[in-house]
C-alpha cells in the first residue's frame, strides 16, 4: 500500500467545533436510567441523591456537554407531571415502547437536571407532541424556567428548587414521522407551528433554543415538504434546530463478523457525511444565514437482540469496531463544523452504542468511551480545512462495488495547540503517512492510540481494561511530521505550533 499523505491546513478554518457534537441521550429504555444513572438513595451502590458515583466519575472525564431526555420514542408517551413530587405517589405507568415495563416515575425532572448538573452536561428536554398537548410542554417550560411567583414556580421551589432549572433546548417531539405520531411532514409541520408558538422565552438572559423532528436518515423529502410548509407564507421563525436520526445499523451481530462485515459497518457509519452535507444544503435554501442549526440528536450502531437479554432492552456489547464508528463519525461533524451544531449518540449506559456498562454494582467504560475521552480536545477548537490521501479499501455492500476511505480523521486548533485525530480502518495494514501542516510547524507532543490485535476485541466485567488507549510520546518537529497508523486504530496526535 502506497504512503498517504495528510495535509493540514493551519490557515483555513472551517469554524469552531460546537461542543454539542460530543452531546448524549439518555431515554428511560433497559437499564439506561434505571440502574444505569438511578439507583435510589437506599441503595447499597455508592451515589449522590439516588444518581450513581462511578458512572458520574467516568462521565465527567469525557466533558457531557448536552444529555437529550427523556426519549426517544418514550417522549411521546411521557407526561412530565408524572416524575415530580413526592417519589412514593407518583404514578406507576408503563413503558409502552420498550417492553411494557412499569415506569415508577421516581426519575422525573429534578432528578434528571441533578444528574445533569453532577456531571456538567447541560439538559436538554424533549417534549411530547404525539399524545401531548402544546399545554402540557408549555407548562413544562413554564415549571422548568420561570423565575417569578406563578403557581407552577411554586410548586417548584415546594419540590426542592426555588431557583429555575434554565433549560434551554426543547425538543418538539421524538421521530413525529414515525413511534412520535406517523404524522406526514406537512402535518407535523403545522403541529410544529402550534406547539412552538406557546414556548415562551421565560428568561431574558436564556432564550429557548426550540429543535424540530427532522428526517429519518438522510430523507430529503421529509426535509423539503417540512419547510416548505413552515415557511409558506410569512414564514416561521420560531425554530433553532433541526434534528436528523441516522443509525448506521450493523453487519453481523454486536462481537461476530468477519473482516468484509467489519468494512461494511464502517461504510455505513461513513454515509453520515452525505447527511450532513445534502441535509444542510436543503437547509440553507430555506435558512441562507444558518440560523438554523443542523443536528443529530441520535446516532450510532444497532446490533441484534443479544441472545439471553430482553431484546426491547437494546442491550449491546461495544467492541473496537464500535470505536471506529464513533471516532469516524465524530471526525466527520468535526469536519462540517460549519455545518454541526449539536449530536447526540444513542445512548449513554446499557443501551445501543453505549459509552458505560453497569451490572448491578459493577461499571466498565466500552471503547466508544476512549474514543469520546481521546476527542475532548476538540471541544469549541477551531476546525481546520484537511485533506487525507490514501488508497481506498475496496468492498461489497449489498452486492454493489463501494469505497471505503484508506484514512479519514480531522483536526483542531486551540491557541498553539494543533490536535489531528485519525482512524485507519484496514484490518491487516499499518499505514504509513506524511501529516504535512500547511501555513505552519509544529512540535509532536503526545499519541495515543486506540487499537487491538483482535478486531472483535471489547471490554467485559471480567476483563475490563482489554481495549484501551495506549500514550506515547510523539517526536518529529517542522512542517512536514512522518507518522504510522496501526491496524483497526483510532489515534489522536497533539502539536504544538513553533
Ligand atoms: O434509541 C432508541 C430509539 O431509536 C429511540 O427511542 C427512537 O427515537 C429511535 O427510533
Amino acid at each position: 500500500m502506497a504512503e498517504a499523505t495528510i495535509k493540514v491546513l493551519v490557515d483555513r478554518p472551517v469554524g469552531t467545533i460546537h461542543r454539542n457534537i460530543y452531546g448524549h441521550f439518555a431515554e428511560h429504555l433497559g437499564r439506561c436510567i434505571y440502574e444505569g444513572v438511578w439507583v435510589g438513595e437506599d441503595s447499597p451502590i455508592p451515589n449522590t441523591h439516588g444518581i450513581r458515583n462511578d458512572v458520574v466519575q467516568a462521565l465527567r472525564k469525557i466533558h457531557p456537554p448536552v444529555i437529550r431526555w427523556p426519549g426517544g420514542c418514550f417522549a411521546d408517551d411521557y407526561h412530565w407531571r408524572d416524575g415530580i413530587g413526592p417519589r412514593e405517589s407518583r404514578p406507576r405507568r408503563i413503558n409502552a415502547h420498550w417492553g411494557q415495563v412499569i415506569e415508577t416515575n421516581v426519575f422525573g425532572t429534578h432528578e434528571f437536571i441533578a444528574f445533569c448538573r453532577l456531571v456538567g452536561a447541560e439538559p436538554y428536554l424533549c417534549g411530547n407532541v404525539g399524545s401531548g398537548t402544546p399545554r402540557e410542554m408549555r407548562d413544562w417550560v413554564e415549571y422548568c424556567n420561570f423565575p417569578g411567583d406563578s403557581t407552577l414556580a411554586r410548586e417548584r421551589a415546594a419540590n426542592g428548587s426555588p431557583e429555575p432549572f434554565r433549560v434551554r433546548y426543547w425538543g418538539v417531539g421524538n421521530e413525529n414521522w414515525g413511534c412520535g405520531g406517523h404524522f406526514c411532514p406537512e402535518d407535523y409541520a403545522a403541529e410544529y407551528k402550534r406547539f412552538a408558538t406557546f414556548l415562551f422565552d421565560f428568561l431574558p438572559d436564556a432564550p429557548l433554543y426550540l429543535i424540530a423532528c427532522g428526517p429519518n436518515g438522510n430523507d430529503i423529502l421529509w426535509t423539503h415538504r417540512f419547510f416548505e410548509k413552515l415557511m409558506r407564507g410569512r414564514g416561521f421563525r420560531r425554530i433553532h434546530g433541526y434534528a436528523a436520526h441516522y443509525y448506521c445499523g450493523t453487519a453481523g451481530t454486536a462481537t461476530e463478523y468477519t473482516v468484509q462485515q467489519w468494512y461494511e459497518l464502517l461504510w455505513k457509519a461513513a454515509r453520515m457525511e452525505e447527511l450532513v452535507v445534502q441535509q444542510r444544503a436543503i437547509l440553507d435554501g430555506y435558512d441562507p444565514h444558518r440560523r438554523i442549526g443542523l443536528i443529530v440528536d441520535e446516532w450510532g450502531t444497532w446490533h441484534p437482540p443479544t441472545p439471553g437479554e430482553n431484546p426491547r432492552f437494546l442491550w449491546q456489547q461495544n467492541t473496537l469496531r464500535d470505536a471506529l464508528v464513533a471516532a469516524l463519525t465524530l471526525d466527520i461533524f468535526n469536519r462540517h463544523a460549519d455545518k454541526v451544531v449539536m449530536a447526540n449518540i444513542a445512548q449513554t449506559i446499557n443501551v445501543l452504542q453505549a459509552m458505560i456498562l453497569t451490572q448491578e454494582e459493577k461499571m466498565i467504560v466500552t471503547p466508544t468511551y476512549h474514543v469520546y475521552a481521546m476527542y475532548v480536545p476538540h471541544q469549541d477548537g477551531q476546525a481546520l480545512f484537511t485533506d487525507f490521501e490514501a488508497d481506498p479499501i475496496a468492498l461489497q455492500v449489498g452486492g454493489r462495488d463501494q469505497e471505503l476511505f484508506g484514512l479519514a480523521g480531522s483536526a483542531s486548533l486551540k491557541g498553539d495547540r494543533l490536535f489531528l485525530t485519525v482512524v485507519n480502518p484496514s484490518v491487516d495494514h499499518p499505514q504509513e503517512a506524511t501529516i504535512r501542516i500547511v501555513g505552519a510547524s509544529a512540535r509532536g507532543e503526545r499519541a495515543q492510540v486506540l487499537s487491538h490485535e483482535d478486531i472483535h476485541a471489547h471490554n467485559t466485567f471480567d476483563a475490563p481494561e482489554t481495549v484501551q488507549p495506549v500514550e506515547s510520546a510523539l517526536s518529529g518537529e517542522g512542517s512536514e511530521i512522518a507518522y504510522t497508523f496501526p491496524p483497526a486504530s483510532v489515534t489522536a496526535l497533539s502539536f504544538r505550533l513553533t
